[in-house]
């Protein structure tokens, strides 16, 4: 057997016999012949296993969706059967051997049309699922995006950082995932909604400019465009203002998703203020896009700044409308420091917007203590609660910390507009369930007796 060639590249092998390996997505037995088309990670390919030939008895009983190494010689196809609009559309690989790997029972669906399937059998099967065109193309289209900003984050001076997964809560609006603690019984960890408080310490810790693939985690309903667990890209940055941020962000995404071949509408992108948006769109999340604009899958992005900083809980409190870690407008600082018009100060955060999608959002940081503090102040907490909640921040802020801001881009929302798809879970390996529950595996389910006592957890069996 010789050395594996990638199906991608066969097109340079043309007169010589190769081997390829991948499997079977089609079995054509044609009575004396036998027609293949064969997959791998870089694409597919025809072949044909001709009658007297050495391979002819195993192509007979060779099973789709079966692991095979197969030898053969590329051969140009008659110009007559060239297909032009298929990848190896104008070569054949001619079957000298088929060397079974592994074989594959019947999959429980179709893998060429898993639009049919139903999610719980897709999900159950998510490993065969992951093997249709679709599936190949939406997780390589995420990769793709997350390489070209990464790569567009080291050419600026970013550095990589992760942060813990074990940590105490951090407010996004969500309710927290929680982790029983087996060192002190009673006691639990929560999985980070975001890395907002640590990356603001790594700008005090004098990073100045840091980015993390973060995994996320919020306990929220789900939604077609909301998962428990979703990914971020993760930036902070010191010494900057708003528009440093925007302006870096607004280059990074530009530069990707340009890079891939999409066509952005509009550059740089217009920028509405909140009041703006809610006027024009009833909403601070819209779609810029015409009919036409969708056919083509253009990306209309836009920035929405200025959005109040505070809104009315239902029971009349204060409460932040997106980061209680944000700095006030600079004309506003006065007030929330007085605690005065509280209604009326806006934030210096900045949503970006694309095609219906918030697709990232972020703020300039109160980087002063006594302006951290005022905002909970104004939120109604005591001053014994501060400390509980953001004592740490406030102490750290003592020592010089930069002035800061950064920005979180979702990268599921980002890559459903790429892949131009509607649901969160097309865009992710392993999802969960509209109901929760995880891929192929079966979380989330019982401890067992042992693991309860080690943990010193009672389920209250009314609850
Ligand atoms: P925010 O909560 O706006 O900001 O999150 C940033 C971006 O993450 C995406 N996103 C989600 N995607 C899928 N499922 C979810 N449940 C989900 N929640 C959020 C969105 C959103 O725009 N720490 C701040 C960022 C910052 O200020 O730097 C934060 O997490 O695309």
């Amino acid at each position: 057997m010789s050395e594996r060639i990638f199906i991608e590249d066969l097109q340079n092998h043309v007169g010589s016999s190769v081997t390829i390996m991948g499997w079977v997505a089609v079995r054509r037995d044609q009575g004396k012949m036998v027609f293949f088309d064969f997959r791998d990670m870089t694409g597919s390919v025809q072949g044909v296993a001709l009658p007297g030939s050495t391979a002819i008895e195993t192509a007979k009983e060779v099973k789709t969706e079966s692991a095979v190494a197969i030898t053969g010689t590329v051969n140009k196809r008659p110009e007559k059967n060239v297909q032009a609009d298929r990848q190896n559309g104008n070569i054949e690989l001619q079957i000298e051997s088929i060397a079974i790997l592994n074989i594959s029972e019947t999959p429980p669906f179709e893998i060429a049309d898993t639009a049919q399937v139903g999610e719980d059998t897709r999900l159950a099967y998510r490993y065969i699922d992951l093997r249709s065109e679709r599936m190949q193309r939406n997780i390589r289209l995420r990769s793709r995006f997350v390489q070209l900003c990464r790569e567009f984050l080291f050419k600026n001076k970013f550095t990589e950082i992760e942060t813990p997964l074990l940590t105490e809560s951090t407010p996004e609006g969500s309710r927290d995932f929680v982790v029983p603690s087996r060192l002190h019984p009673g006691n639990f960890y929560a999985l980070p909604q975001s890395p907002q408080q640590y990356k603001q310490l790594l700008m005090v810790g004098g990073f100045e400019r840091y980015f993390q693939i973060a995994k996320c985690v919020r306990d929220e309903d789900l939604r077609a465009d909301r998962g428990f667990e979703f990914s971020q890209i993760d930036i902070e940055m010191s010494f900057v203002k708003r528009d440093d941020v925007i302006n870096l962000m607004e280059a990074m995404i530009t530069e990707s998703v340009e890079a891939m071949g999409y066509t952005i509408k509009q550059k740089p992108f217009p920028r509405l203020t909140y009041a703006d948006a809610m006027e024009k769109y009833a909403a601070d999340k819209f779609d810029m896009r015409t009919e036409e604009d969708k056919t083509n899958g253009v990306l209309a992005y836009a920035w929405v700044i200025d959005f109040p900083f505070f809104e009315k809980t239902d029971d009349g409190k204060w409460t932040f409308t997106h980061n209680p870690f944000s700095m006030p407008k600079a004309e506003h600082v006065e007030w929330l420091l007085k605690g005065e018009n509280i209604g009326e100060i806006l934030t210096t955060q900045y949503d970006l917007v694309c095609n219906g999608y918030e697709s990232g959002g972020g703020s300039i940081r109160a980087h002063r203590p006594e302006i951290l503090k005022a905002t909970y102040k104004a939120m109604g907490y005591s001053d014994a609660e501060i400390e509980e909640k953001i004592g740490h921040m406030l102490e750290a802020f003592k020592y010089g910390a930069p002035p800061h801001g950064g920005i979180a881009f979702g990268i599921e929302r980002n890559v459903m507009n790429l892949a131009n798809e509607s649901y969160l879970r097309e865009v992710v390996a392993f999802p969960m369930s509209r109901g929760g529950q995880s891929a192929v595996m079966k979380a989330p389910k019982p401890l067992t007796p042992e693991q309860m006592i080690e943990l010193g957890i009672k389920i209250d069996k009314k609850a």
